[in-house]
């Protein structure tokens, strides 16, 4: 029988991690998740997938943990989606996000480089680099300008990337992917925020939520479309930087009367602000120009704002209404 190509996934708990897993698995990969060590198990997301992916203990933090997976597993492939992934958390905790969003990747690439050079590199870039951008919508090209300490480690993590691959020949790349939801979104996100509190509203369990700045606007996509890029970067002859995203920006307002919409429910009626979810500097418009994607990758997604906004109220009706029921 052909032997399985292998990949390792970072941040396999995470909302891109089980999307990813579930598109290697449909195409044909043997899947190692990368987990930490935690108190309570952070299975959410994947636990459809335990059954068929191969769950290894490792750490960005540490960098012996990380040479002993690629020693033992050997992969194809290593997809970094690992991070401290929450903006506002970067202003409490700005040195731990430095070492796991920034030197993590370092580690990671390092590890590739002493075990085995030919392992291809995917980094999980963000749009967040280009934090205070001068020009809409950003391209390869726009000078990057990060408003937080998560931005300025995720463009550490970009340049050590082009770096390796740069200095060391690595077949390492870095995919500046723009905002992307899902219904495994995690709650503290601003989209998944709103319809979590959409269907607790329509299901008469809250009468308000709270949010910060609606002005904010972003480039959502769906995470289910974003994460087939990604694998397509790795299948290209030469390792190349992308952007992925949808090319439209949607303000935070256009989102909350969306989900509102959706649920048959007039937003004005629910929604306070608070400063206390203002950020310390914000970053205030998002949209990009994936256009090098489409031309070379064949990638475009293929959900769109509304669509986005309908199935992550739907989802979270649906489960909501599951937990009363049980309740
Ligand atoms: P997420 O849901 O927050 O997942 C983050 C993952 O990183 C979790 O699995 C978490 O594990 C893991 N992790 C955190 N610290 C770790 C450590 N020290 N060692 C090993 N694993 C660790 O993030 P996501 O939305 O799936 O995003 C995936 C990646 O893409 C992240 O790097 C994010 O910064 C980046 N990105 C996301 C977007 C977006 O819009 N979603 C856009 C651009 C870039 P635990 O479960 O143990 O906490
Ligand atoms: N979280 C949150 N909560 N954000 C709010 C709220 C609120 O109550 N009210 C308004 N916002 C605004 C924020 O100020 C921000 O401008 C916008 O909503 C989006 O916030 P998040 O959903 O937290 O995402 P993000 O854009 O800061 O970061 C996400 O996207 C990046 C890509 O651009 C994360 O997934 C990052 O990991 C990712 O790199």
């Amino acid at each position: 029988m052909k032997n399985k190509r292998k990949a390792i996934v970072t941040g396999i708990t995470g909302q891109d991690g089980s999307y990813l897993a579930e598109f290697l698995l449909s195409q044909g990969y043997e899947v190692y998740g990368v987990m930490r060590r935690s108190s309570t198990q952070p299975f959410e997301r994947i636990e459809h997938l335990i059954p068929r992916i191969h769950l290894v203990e490792a750490d960005l933090l540490d960098q012996l943990s990380l040479i002993r997976i690629l020693k033992t597993i050997k992969p194809r492939e290593v997809y970094n989606l690992a991070s401290q992934s929450f903006v506002p958390t970067s202003f409490t905790e700005p040195v731990l996000t430095g070492e796991v969003t920034a030197l993590g990747v370092t580690r990671m690439l390092e590890a590739v480089r002493l075990v085995d050079p030919k392992i291809r590199f995917y980094q999980a870039s963000s749009s967040e680099m280009y934090g205070l951008a001068p020009r809409s919508p950003q391209t390869l090209n726009t000078p990057f300008y990060p408003r937080s300490p998560y931005g300025i480690a995720k463009l550490y993590g970009h340049w050590m990337t082009v770096n390796y691959r740069e200095g060391y020949k690595l077949f390492a790349v870095s995919g500046i992917l723009f905002n992307h939801e899902s219904p495994r979104r995690g709650i503290e996100f601003v989209t998944r925020k709103i319809t979590d509190a959409v269907a607790r509203i329509k299901l008469g369990l809250w009468d308000s939520v709270t949010l910060g700045n609606l002005h904010a606007k972003r480039d959502w996509g769906f995470a289910g479309d974003y994460v087939k890029a990604m694998w397509k970067m790795l299948q290209l002859k030469k390792p190349e930087d992308f952007i992925v995203a949808t090319g439209e920006s949607h303000s935070v307002e256009d989102f909350v009367k969306e989900a509102f919409l959706c649920a048959g429910l007039s937003w004005k009626k629910y929604v306070e602000i608070d400063p206390r979810f203002y950020r310390p500097a914000e970053v205030h418009t998002l949209c990009g120009d994936a256009a090098k994607a489409r031309r070379i990758l064949k990638w475009k997604p293929e959900v769109n704002f509304k669509g986005l906004v309908r199935l992550m109220v739907e989802a979270d009706i649906e489960r909501v209404s599951r937990q009363l029921r049980v309740s």
